[in-house]
């Protein structure tokens, strides 16, 4: 029996099949490589000793799904496998609707002809929107910002139409807040193509000389300091929240959502003070507008995923804040 992993090389995708391995389940990984390398897979299997098989191929294709499904008795799937960037999802919506929507409808139309019915859904706290009041629990109202959030709505909506309409289907939603961090060993991390998106990776870069200076996109917001407040996660708790989803999954019909995030809230520059106290270094920044499409506060209600899933972050933001720089320092251009 096996676990399937779709965009299982990427950032938490790699994170997840370590951690798989390291409980003993076989995993395969599909995965197109247009957003990660194989030598993350390479490196899980150097840290744990074992392998993940990597079949590189696309979600959207039913064929490269079908070759998967006939070499191994995939019983179980985490579907990470999608387009993530908010401001590209802007400019070229129609391919983040495509790849994105068609990747799970064909993902379940590959897994129904296979009678396998457990799937965990990487979702993100995108879905909230705004003027949402805080802490965020999942019987929100939803709405999105721009079109990568709508994709992980209309997947979710997709989800659970398709469990009500059939009880085999057992699946969960996870909704990421903000990973960050790394394996303790520094071999795998975070490896974004061109300038990074996310803060974690933009500050790292700078500590490294990459770039000469974060900027801290507005220090007007209603929060304490000004700037943005984010629950930011370390990566291997959220891998973890992943196994005890399969689990969940196992032994629950439907379709389920749950937060995965701290319940605490960072604000940017408690993450710069942080970064630099964890690493003993100096941090340059200075202060921008806003980016536009930003929020000032978002974070979690996690005690759902703690009641039902048995799952509660565990590792503290000096943790991430040593665990992304570790990685950074051992792989200054990434893999
Ligand atoms: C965090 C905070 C920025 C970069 C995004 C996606 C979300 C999810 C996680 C996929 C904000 C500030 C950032 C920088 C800065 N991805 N910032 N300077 O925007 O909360 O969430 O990533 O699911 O869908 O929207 O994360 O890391 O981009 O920003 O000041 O160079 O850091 O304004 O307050 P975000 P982020």
């Amino acid at each position: 029996m096996a676990v399937l992993l779709t965009g299982g090389a990427g950032y938490i995708g790699s994170h997840t099949a370590l951690k798989l391995l390291e409980k003993g389940e076989q995993v395969v990984v599909l995965d197109n490589l247009s957003n990660a390398s194989p030598e993350a897979l390479k490196r899980v299997g150097e840290i744990t000793g074992k392998k993940a098989e990597l079949v590189v191929g696309d979600c959207t294709n039913a064929g490269d799904l079908e070759k998967v499904f006939e070499a191994w008795d995939i019983r179980q799937v985490i579907h990470f496998a999608g387009l993530k960037a908010v401001g590209e999802s802007v400019s070229i919506p129609l391919k983040y609707y495509r790849n994105n929507l068609d990747a799970t409808l064909t993902l379940c139309e590959v897994m129904a002809r296979h009678s396998c019915f457990e799937l965990v859904f990487s979702s993100s706290a995108t879905v909230y929107g705004t003027n949402q009041h805080m802490p965020l629990t999942e019987d929100l109202p939803l709405g999105c910002t721009n079109p990568y959030g709508w994709t992980k709505f209309m997947s979710e909506q997709i989800l659970r139409d398709l469990a009500h309409s059939d009880a085999r289907w057992h699946i969960v939603l996870l909704r990421y807040f903000n990973p960050a961090g790394a394996h303790e060993s520094g071999q795998i991390g975070e490896d974004p193509t061109g300038i990074p998106n996310n803060l974690m990776p933009y500050i790292c870069q700078t500590a490294a000389g990459k770039r000469e200076k974060l900027h801290v996109f507005g220090n007007d917001y209603p929060t304490p300091d000004g700037t943005g407040v984010r629950d930011y996660l370390h990566v291997m708790d959220l891998a973890q929240g992943h196994l005890n989803a399969l689990d969940y999954a196992h032994t629950h019909s439907g379709a389920e959502a749950f937060n995965l995030g701290t319940g605490k809230g960072y604000s940017v520059l408690d993450i710069v003070h942080a970064f630099e106290k964890a690493n003993h270094l100096t941090l340059p920044y200075c202060i921008d507008p806003r980016r536009p499409g930003d929020i000032a506060t978002c974070y979690a209600d996690p005690s759902k995923a703690e009641r039902l899933l048995g799952w509660r972050a565990e590792k503290s933001l000096e943790d991430m804040c040593r665990d992304a720089w570790n990685w950074q320092k051992n792989n200054p251009n990434g893999y």
